[in-house]
């Protein structure tokens, strides 16, 4: 059985909570593709090519709370405006997408450009405000001596980037399903987001 399931959106809207959640539910595979980019703008803060960096990037390069950095974070989104660096990527996450057993995919371009058939789509956001807001507690729970005006500074600049670039730029499939988790629980957006999966998955839309 192949079923992709594509979960877009800005940086801590929550996508990543909900995929983890929903390819537990469904029993299916997760890739955060933003490790991939996160992985290749890490390797470019020691000033390594990010073309190159992509071509050669391996499985264990996705490992660690290295990557989980905002200085990482930021270099991600510049690296991820390159076509070579996009193009580089593109492979193993569709071949990734079609494996046996389905995948849950999330990232900023899986619905638009990467898995533009996947049998669902969602597009999972909630107000700057909110989202600097749990990524300011996340990373102060790290331990990191990071003010709260400065993380919501640094989702702005990210989402401007990410949704302003040329390629793949960040935006809903026009079939996407929209879940808003500004005022919505753990639990109620991932209730959403089954619900909507659950219904693509009646409506007999399987490839
Ligand atoms: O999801 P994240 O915050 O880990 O992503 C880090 C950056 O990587 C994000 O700001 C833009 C880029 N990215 C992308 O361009 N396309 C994806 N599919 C995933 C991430």
């Amino acid at each position: 059985m192949q079923f992709t399931i594509a979960i877009d959106g800005p940086a801590a809207a929550g996508k990543g909570t909900i995929s983890k959640a929903v390819a537990a539910h469904f029993g299916f595979a997760h890739l955060d593709t933003g490790l991939l980019y996160r992985a290749v703008g890490a390797k470019t803060l020691d000033g390594t090519d990010p073309v190159l960096a992509a071509k050669a990037l391996i499985a264990q390069d996705l490992d660690g709370d290295a990557l989980r950095t905002p200085e990482v974070a930021q270099a991600a989104s510049k690296v991820a405006v390159i076509a070579e660096v996009r193009a580089a990527l593109v492979d193993f996450q569709r071949a990734f997408a079609r494996r046996l057993g389905g995948a849950v995919l999330d990232g900023r371009d899986i619905g638009t450009v990467i898995c533009p058939n996947a049998e669902a789509k969602l597009f999972v956001t909630a107000s700057a405000e909110v989202r600097a807001e749990r990524r300011y507690l996340e990373l102060k729970n790290k331990g990191l001596d990071i003010t709260l005006a400065q993380v919501l500074a640094d989702v702005k600049e990210r989402d401007a980037r990410d949704m302003d670039r040329a390629e793949a730029p960040l935006k809903p499939a026009v079939d996407a399903t929209m879940i808003d988790t500004s005022d919505l629980s753990i639990e109620a957006a991932v209730l959403q987001a089954v619900a909507a999966i659950d219904a693509a998955r009646n409506s007999g839309t399987e490839a």
